[in-house]
């Protein structure tokens, strides 16, 4: 078992890097504070479980100025830009090709091990978390971002965002074998794993506290990175989720709209 990734078209599509980049911009701000609560020895050992390219990876580098990251992916062209966009981190910063279901990685590894919008797209994803789990050092911290497609509201219209997002993550899920409300189940799984410290935050992407366009970019990325699979494995038909997704898209670009995306922020201390 090693690449198990129903999504593996999706995350090598060039909608997949806009929307990596869109994301870290919305989301980082509030995630900082979050990971800087770990308490860390002086010079962690992080490992960026699923690093794509790089967007975490190389914030956690920069945030710890002398921490060893190494990012892990299965996806070359991710950690081929990874590697030349954060070439001034080297050595520090390291990218590898490696699956997050068999990490080389010896046990009790890493201080801290991140694995950020990754989990909700996979298969078995407490068989990762175990993994993520056996790598990391007694004393050390899981820090995960487990979506959840429950977790997005829009203001309703003509086309009711509510109606996509009752229908699509659950046929979506079902088709692929994938939890898209892994977020809510984390904590379970972390606690069935007897994880101490276990917390739940929320990064808020909101009209807000994201600049709009910033938001309205993740959206894009997911029309133009999903619209055809939502109409293969969905009722929804691709022409549909298009029009879906320019509502949504339309209702954060409103001066007068409201739209919210809660962020599921997920840590736990290794015993
Ligand atoms: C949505 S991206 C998130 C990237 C990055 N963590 C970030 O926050 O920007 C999910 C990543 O998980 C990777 N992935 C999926 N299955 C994997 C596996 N079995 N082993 C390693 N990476 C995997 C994909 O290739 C993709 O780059």
């Amino acid at each position: 078992m090693t690449d198990l990734n129903p999504q593996a078209k999706q995350m090598a599509d060039e909608s997949m890097v806009r929307n990596l980049d869109a994301q870290a911009r919305a989301i980082w701000p509030q995630e900082m504070p979050l990971i800087r609560r770990y308490a860390l020895p002086a010079e962690p050992s992080i490992l960026d479980a699923g690093c794509g390219t790089g967007e975490g990876s190389s914030r956690l580098a920069e945030l710890f100025p002398r921490a060893q990251v190494l990012g892990v992916d299965i996806v070359d062209h991710h950690l081929e830009l990874a590697r030349g966009r954060y070439a001034s981190l080297a050595p520090r910063l390291t990218f590898e090709h490696q699956s997050i279901y068999e990490l080389q990685a010896a046990d009790r590894s890493f201080d801290l091990t991140v694995c950020r919008h990754v989990l909700h797209s996979i298969l078995h994803a407490d068989r990762v978390i175990a993994e993520l789990g056996r790598v990391t050092r007694r004393g050390g911290y899981l820090h995960l971002i487990p979506e959840d497609y429950g977790m997005l509201h829009f203001q309703r219209a003509a086309i009711d965002p509510l109606d996509f997002w009752h229908q699509v993550p659950t046929s979506f899920g079902e088709r692929t074998g994938t939890d898209l409300f892994i977020g809510r189940h984390a904590f379970g799984i972390l606690a069935a794993m007897k994880m101490e410290e276990i917390e739940v935050d929320y990064v808020v992407v909101d009209t807000l506290r994201a600049p709009r366009e910033t938001f309205a970019a993740i959206l894009q990325a997911w029309r133009d990175g999903y619209a055809e699979s939502i109409g293969e494995l969905t009722p929804i038909s691709r022409e549909s989720a298009v029009a879906y997704f320019n509502q949504m898209i339309a209702n954060i670009r409103d001066p007068r709209g409201y739209a919210v995306w809660m962020v599921p922020v997920v840590s736990a201390r290794v015993p």
